[in-house]
């Protein structure tokens, strides 16, 4: 199929196959070999391009990125940060002033990230590049080197401007083995077409999908692409609730929650990296169905309501009914993830990530607690965790145990003994049974100490 979009800012067609990586493209089509392949799984940033739409400009990990998911865009390379007259970007005069490479590798990656942050006024430099990985520098004169360039005027030549005439012209093409591809540009379009071609992949930001490719090389014959069905990622209060679109992406969520689950965002911000949050959409994690997905416990515990789309026909369902059992969930063919609803705020909601790594790692337990407390009774409780069963799953005998009962430490006991009737967690990379069981019972008491008023954060450096 034909994709165009505009790639350091010239106008380009590629003609490949709809599950062509740009990474691959871009080395072996167009020889810019200066975007790197180190992981090919989008953990280690080596591959990071920029990409600007409607919504502005991102960085994104070119080795999970379909080409279809550019078109009508701009993509600019590590080839394309410097002026085309070869004038450095201040973030690329700042790295060889603080010594911020080494053998470069990594090199290219930091710097498109440092050039998307310096852009868009970014200035959490550990948020910005906690998806770039660097093996010899160490991170001390990167940082510098950011912050040193942070003052200098934007560069002209970084506003990128997508080709919006070719945006209407959507390509239609073959799949990888001669099957349909399409790009609905809404969620009705998508709905129709889904429903004739039930076995296709839905693809929305790809952080899945793609390894599904670069890691087990598979065929995806039949594809619809999500991103361009913008009515399918709108966030907007609707009759008293939030309204969160399967399409939103995890950056356009982390904005909407900061300032209403504080709790929720600081989980956020340690989803993946930028690059990743940037890409995956909450309605990919949500149908993607893993036991160890970030957002439904937080969405069980906030009593969220999933909506679901065949055709015309639609149902809902509280959250946690969709999750079945491991890798089944209660999806027909044809039915795509809509969007779900949850309260708008709720003062009560905890929730924790634990994982070997502070940035960038899956959970090995996310607990999440909605509770409410009045007249020093427990008078609502909504407890769920990832990571403690097949599917992330709501602790009711937990929470039975904590309704009704004095706010006081033999609850929390109680409540944490309950635990064993509700999981009989596994063994894995990430965790023993026996660890996640405490864990778990650790959050619990947490949530009871912290209503205590001590603080209890962990990180050794707080920014
Ligand atoms: C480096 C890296 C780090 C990660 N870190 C985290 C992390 O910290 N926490 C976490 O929870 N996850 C993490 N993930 C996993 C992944 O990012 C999430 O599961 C993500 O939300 C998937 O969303 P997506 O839009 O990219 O899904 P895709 O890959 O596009 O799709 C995933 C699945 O959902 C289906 N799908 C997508 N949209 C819909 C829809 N609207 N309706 C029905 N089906 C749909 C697809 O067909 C596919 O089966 C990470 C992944 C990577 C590569
Ligand atoms: S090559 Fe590692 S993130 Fe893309
Ligand atoms: S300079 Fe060698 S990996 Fe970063």
């Amino acid at each position: 199929m034909k994709i165009a979009f505009s790639l350091n800012g010239e106008r380009v067609t590629a003609e490949a196959p709809p599950t062509r990586t740009l990474l691959e493209w871009l080395r072996e089509e167009r020889r810019l070999t200066g975007t790197k392949e180190g992981c090919n799984e989008g953990d280690c940033g080596a591959c990071t391009v920029m990409v600007t739409d409607e919504r502005g400009a991102r960085a994104l990990n070119a080795c999970i990125l379909f080409l279809p998911q550019l078109q009508g865009k701009a993509v600019r390379t590590i080839e394309g940060i410097a002026g085309p007259d070869g004038t450095l970007h201040p973030v690329q005069q700042a790295m060889i002033r603080h010594h911020g490479s080494q053998c470069g590798f990594c090199t290219p990656g930091f710097v498109v990230s440092m050039a998307v942050a310096h852009l868009n006024g970014e200035r959490d430099w550990d948020s910005a590049l906690a998806g770039n990985l660097c093996r010899c520098t160490g991170y001390a004169p990167i940082l510098r080197a950011a912050e040193a360039a942070a003052a200098e005027p934007v560069p002209d030549w970084m506003q990128d401007r997508p080709p919006r005439a070719e945006e209407a012209d959507v390509p239609t093409g073959a799949g990888a083995a001669g099957g349909a591809v399409c790009l609905p540009a809404s969620a009705d379009d998508l709905a129709a077409w889904y429903d004739a071609n039930p076995d296709a992949i839905l693809i929305g930001g790809a952080t899945d999908v793609g390894l599904w490719v670069t890691k087990g090389l598979r065929d995806l014959p039949k594809l619809a692409f999500l991103h361009r069905a913008r009515d399918l990622a709108r966030i907007e209060e609707r009759n008293g609730r939030l309204w969160i679109g399967a399409g939103a992406t995890m950056t356009e969520v982390l904005e909407v929650v900061r300032g209403r689950f504080p709790s929720w965002a600081g989980l956020i911000r340690r989803y993946g990296s930028m690059q990743v949050r940037n890409a995956a959409t909450i309605g990919g994690n949500i149908a993607n169905g893993s036991p160890i997905g970030d957002n439904p416990p937080v969405l069980i515990a906030l009593g969220a309501v999933l909506h679901l789309r065949r055709g015309n026909t639609r149902r809902s369902m509280p959250i946690e009914d969709f999750f079945l059992d491991y890798g089944r969930q209660d999806r027909q063919p044809g039915e795509f993830v809509e969007g779900v609803d949850l309260p708008l705020q709720a003062p009560g909601l905890r929730v924790w990530k634990l994982s070997k790594r502070f940035d960038q790692d899956i959970s090995a337990v996310c607990g999440a607690f909605d509770l409410r407390v009045e007249g020093g009774t427990v008078t609502a409780a909504r407890v769920a965790f990832g990571g403690m069963a097949g599917i992330p799953k709501r602790a009711r005998s937990v929470e039975t145990a904590l309704i009704g009962r004095p706010w006081a430490e033999d609850t929390i006991a109680a409540a944490e003994a309950a635990l064993a009737e509700d999981f009989q967690p596994i063994s894995d990379m990430r965790a023993s049974a026996g660890y996640r069981m405490q864990a778990a019972g650790g959050m619990l008491r947490r949530y009871w100490l912290e209503s205590q008023g001590l603080s209890l954060s962990v990180r050794e450096v707080t920014p």
